[in-house]
């Protein structure tokens, strides 16, 4: 299965807005074999889901407490949650909190998107810099000692979805240099090994997510090793989600 996460980001202010993407998408065919998710913010989770038809609704980040809680998210129909992606790394998510959020998520019920990626400065650095801070960012986040024994026995392992999410080829698309799918490939490829050596996981899903667009999404999706999206920018375009959909089936 290949899993499309649109991540429609902060973008849209107005729930208006949202509501009214949503029902662009209630159009959407999703071919077998493929799941579509669409993560919108926390304030539009309610209407949006209303009006998604064979889309799954995610969630952009969960709170530790408060109103948007995995247990309250869960409440509201939300099956995944997108952890440590960029933004919330940026807004002050360090790799503690990240991995608090992984196992209150994952006790909750709820799947994880886990995102991990290199800056632009590392990414400057060279592969072994670049293969150091990944493995590094999926080492602190995971969890292994402290959750729940319900969930401790590694059945966590089936709902969690690691992300490559370069940082610095993010948004990109059309105005700056981006990730190419060899380069997407070969670093997935090293996180699938990582965790089926440090975390006894040998099938786990491993995303890309930077700058995909209906334009490369193919390149990037007719990889083997890389079995899903997390799309931005482009997901605001119900027509060019569906080609990137498409792309995957
Ligand atoms: P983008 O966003 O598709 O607009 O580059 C991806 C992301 O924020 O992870």
């Amino acid at each position: 299965m290949k899993l499309i996460i649109a991540n429609w980001k902060k973008y849209l202010s107005a729930e208006a807005e949202a509501a009214a993407l949503a029902e662009g998408y209630v159009q959407l065919a999703v071919p077998s074999g493929v799941q579509a998710v669409a993560c919108p913010r926390f304030e539009h989770l309610a209407a949006v889901k209303e009006k998604l038809g064979d889309v799954v609704v995610g969630a952009q980040d969960i709170m530790l407490e408060g109103e948007f809680s995995p247990e309250a998210l869960k409440g509201l129909g939300v099956h995944y949650a997108i952890l440590g992606h960029s933004d919330s790394r940026a807004a002050g998510d360090t790799d503690t909190i990240i991995r608090s959020k992984v196992i209150k998520t994952l006790e909750a019920g709820l799947k994880v998107i886990l995102c991990v990626g290199e800056p632009a400065k590392i990414h400057a650095e060279g592969e072994e810099a670049i293969e150091q801070f990944v493995l590094g960012e999926l080492e602190s986040s995971l969890p292994v000692d402290d959750l729940d024994a319900e969930v401790a026995d590694g059945s966590w392992t089936k709902d969690l979805y690691v992300v490559y999410e370069p940082v610095w080829a993010i948004s990109k698309a059309g105005v700056g240099e981006s990730d190419t799918p060899e380069d997407a490939a070969r670093i997935i490829t090293l996180i699938k090994e990582f965790l089926a050596s440090r975390f006894s996981m040998p099938s786990s899903p491993v995303l890309y997510g930077a700058s995909v667009t209906a334009l490369n999404a193919a390149a990037f999706l007719s990889r083997p090793e890389i079995d899903g999206t997390l799309v931005g920018h482009a997901s605001l375009d119900a027509e060019e989600f569906q080609k990137i959909l498409d792309a995957a089936g």
